[in-house]
């Protein structure tokens, strides 16, 4: 079906798409005033082969897939591109390949209808994501201060959030990220790609304790994962040594050994953070909070510590473009745009 053309009407409603494009997800999203019109994401199969995403085939795969899933974002959300109020695109951090298709379209977009452009922190979306409103009675969202856990294939930080325009990362990893750790440990296994999920999905009959492995010792809310995955690798490799089927035989219970792990790390500093800091509502975000055992010892830790926990839908944890919407969303309400000139970028920004 064919986008609605209408004449530009004035309105009070403020209609933003949201474009996302910084690794491996092509996504576009309508949010009105807040509440979710559309989120449209089309994944890329060519990457499974490899067993991690290649960039010059994600930049190019996203070329494909732009203009098919914006089209898609705006049927769905039923308006016409007159109704739109701006265009919010991910300007970093990412793969610059893959961001500068995203930025380009939401350009070249914008331009030619005119419409202001603003450009998004997707840290800060994935935060924001929380804000997400599905238009239902009962939602809940977090109130400022609030912790945020953000955990994904790229980051681990902790991030201390004030407002919608004010956030601090003040612990972050300092080599792998945690979804980076359950993907190589999974790919030892021979788990596909990304292993995350399977490995969580064979933890559920596994034992826990029947493994240790190295948990790191480093200062402030900081994380570390590169020596747990150093230890996980030798004692596959002198296990496998003595028993060449021991992967096979015991994969529920490295798999379930190694969650327990990650998640212990996590919630450590987590836990420090939010002591220190008084601060007792506490958000999750990023692809690993799929996790079940992260997911449950939020939960738990919540009803210990009396913490407010917020878990998003999966949907809205992975990288999609209704976080890169509201977040532009609140840029607008706040006349933040930006101007062409704009240029994605790789690296974290500490500060947004
Ligand atoms: O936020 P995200 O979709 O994008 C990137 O950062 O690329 O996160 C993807 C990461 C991958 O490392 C994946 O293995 C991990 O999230 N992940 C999980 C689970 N679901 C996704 N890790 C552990 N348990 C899960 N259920």
């Amino acid at each position: 079906m064919a986008i609605k053309e209408e004449q530009h009407k004035p309105t009070s409603d403020i209609y933003i798409l949201g474009i996302e494009s910084s690794c491996d997800d092509t996504s576009a999203s309508v949010i009105k005033n807040g509440v979710l019109l559309s989120n449209v994401t089309a994944g890329q199969a060519v990457h499974e082969r490899y067993g991690g995403v290649v960039p010059e085939l994600a930049s190019r795969a996203h070329q494909q897939n732009i203009i098919p899933v914006v089209h898609e974002a705006m049927r769905e959300a039923g308006i016409a591109k007159s109704d739109l109020s701006a265009v919010a695109f991910t300007r970093g951090p990412g793969l610059l390949g893959s961001l500068l298709v995203g930025a380009s379209f939401a350009k070249g977009f914008a331009q030619s209808l005119n419409l202001p452009l603003i450009d998004v922190n997707h840290l800060q979306a994935h935060v924001l994501a929380h804000f997400i409103s599905q238009g239902k009675p009962d939602e809940q969202m977090p109130e400022f201060p609030f912790l945020c856990l953000l955990v994904s294939g790229g980051n681990s930080q902790i991030i201390l959030v004030r407002s919608y325009h004010d956030m601090e990362i003040i612990g972050q990893t300092i080599d792998d990220a945690a979804g980076e750790a359950f993907d190589k440990c999974a790919k030892v296994m021979g788990l596909p790609y990304p292993g995350g999920p399977h490995v969580d999905r064979l933890a559920q009959s596994g034992n826990p304790s029947a493994f240790r492995f190295a948990k790191p010792q480093i200062k402030d809310y900081n994380y570390s994962f590169s020596g747990l995955k150093t230890s996980f690798l030798y004692l596959l490799r002198d296990k496998v040594k003595e028993n060449p089927d021991f992967i096979a035989e015991n994969k529920a219970d490295l798999c379930a050994s190694l969650q327990e792990t990650v998640v212990d790390i996590l919630m450590k500093k987590l836990k420090l953070a939010a002591k220190d800091l008084n601060v007792r509502q506490v958000a999750v975000a990023g692809g690993v909070s799929a996790n079940s055992g992260l997911r449950k010892a939020l939960v738990e830790t919540g009803k210990k510590y009396g913490w407010k926990v917020f878990i998003p839908p999966v949907s809205f944890t992975t990288d999609n473009a209704a976080m890169i919407a509201i977040t532009g969303y609140f840029k607008y309400l706040n006349h933040d745009f930006c101007g062409l000139g704009e240029v994605p970028y790789a690296r974290i920004n500490y500060t947004f």
